[in-house]
């Protein structure tokens, strides 16, 4: 591996242009040499642009970030393993679970690194949650609460892409979920409805949601989703334990409470992901250049995609037929043993 990692960019949108702007402004051991989007407006950026394929197979290029919609990720990671390229692939890195499997068959047989974009475990808050975890300061925990809500629902284009709120957004929450607790969930319990119109029915998707998931030995974690939250991105965490809880609330632009007559007021969270999660973004990328440089293994990969994949396969059964469905269940049906 050189000094400077060499990089190639592939989809240049909302993500892709948060990747590109952490590596070549605030990560001197990385640099993109190559970008491919076939619509992104590329004036003002000084690198060559091409296909994708152009970009797997450069020859400089050493590792590829996939900012591209999710239903590229899994040929493209298969593309790139086959070149061997080392990989950060935004989630989900597919929606079907027997396809992500064969495809981390492939990236071990070629032994690359493949990192996913599962940037919340890199942000601050959460990370003092988790490591008060680690550290047994509340001692055994036995309870999660992870409220997500989003500001606005995406476009009806990216919907129709997206496999839906549970295997696009509630993803990240399923995996904090297993991250946070340190264990694998044995059970799902998932009620969801539609409140926010007819582009989401459209889709066949939903907009609001209340998990529960149970782990191996009986701790649980609940999760609330909405796609709508008028107030902006809201954010938080929870952990109650044993010998006490741990809580963060949501990132705001300043600190000020303004008190009146009226009464006591803030600012609104930080609007969304962008904005909330800038510096998780930063960090994460980080890790994947100086594990590439140190050749040391990512901490976030193949796996966890596989299991945040399993939980949320599970919460849209369970939504289906309103009722408890076990991920052993979804193994079965689906044939596998992992
Ligand atoms: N980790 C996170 O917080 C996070 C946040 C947003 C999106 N994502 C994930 O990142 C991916 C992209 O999401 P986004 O919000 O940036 O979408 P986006 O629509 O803003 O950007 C996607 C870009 O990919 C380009 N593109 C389309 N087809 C392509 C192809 N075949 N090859 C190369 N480029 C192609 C599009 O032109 C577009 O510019 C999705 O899988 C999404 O789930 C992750």
């Amino acid at each position: 591996m050189s000094t400077t990692v060499k990089i190639g960019l592939i989809g240049f949108g909302r993500i892709g242009k948060i990747h590109f702007n952490n590596i070549q402004q605030r990560i001197p051991e990385g640099e993109i040499i190559i970008v491919s989007d076939p619509v992104a407006d590329f004036s003002g950026i000084s690198v060559a642009v091409g296909s994708v394929d152009d970009v797997i197979s450069h020859p400089d290029v050493e590792a590829v970030i996939l900012c591209s919609p999710t239903d590229t990720h899994a040929d493209y990671v298969e593309k790139a393993a086959l070149s061997g390229k080392h990989i950060f692939c935004e989630k989900p890195l597919d929606l079907s679970l027997e396809r992500i499997i064969r495809t981390l068959e492939l990236v071990d047989e070629t032994g690359v690194k493949l990192m996913l974009g599962f940037n919340r475990r890199f942000d601050a808050n959460f990370l003092k949650i988790k490591n008060l975890v680690n550290n047994g300061d509340i001692g055994e925990p036995q309870l999660v609460k992870v409220t997500s809500r989003d500001p606005g629902p995406p476009p009806l284009s990216y919907l129709k892409e997206s496999g839906g709120m549970f295997l696009d957004m509630t993803i990240h929450d399923f995996d904090m979920a297993r991250y946070i607790m340190g264990k694998e969930v044995k059970q799902v319990y998932a009620s969801a409805a539609v409140f926010w119109g007819e582009e989401i029915k459209a889709a066949e998707d939903i907009d609001t949601a209340v998990i529960t998931l149970k782990f191996e030995d009986d701790s649980m974690a609940v999760i609330d989703n909405s796609r709508k939250a008028v107030y902006g991105y809201d954010q938080r965490l929870e952990v109650f334990g044993s010998k006490g809880m741990v809580n963060v609330d949501n990132n705001k632009p300043d600190n000020h409470f303004f008190y009146n007559e009226k009464g006591v007021h803030s600012a609104l969270p930080l609007h969304f992901f962008l904005e909330r999660y800038t510096e998780s973004y930063l960090s994460e990328m980080r890790e994947f250049i100086s594990a590439l440089q140190n050749d040391k293994p990512v901490s976030v990969g193949g796996e966890d995609a596989l299991k945040a994949t399993l939980i949320a396969l599970a919460a849209k059964k369970s939504v289906q037929e309103n009722r408890p469905v076990t991920i052993e269940e979804i193994k079965e049906s689906l044939g596998i043993s992992i």
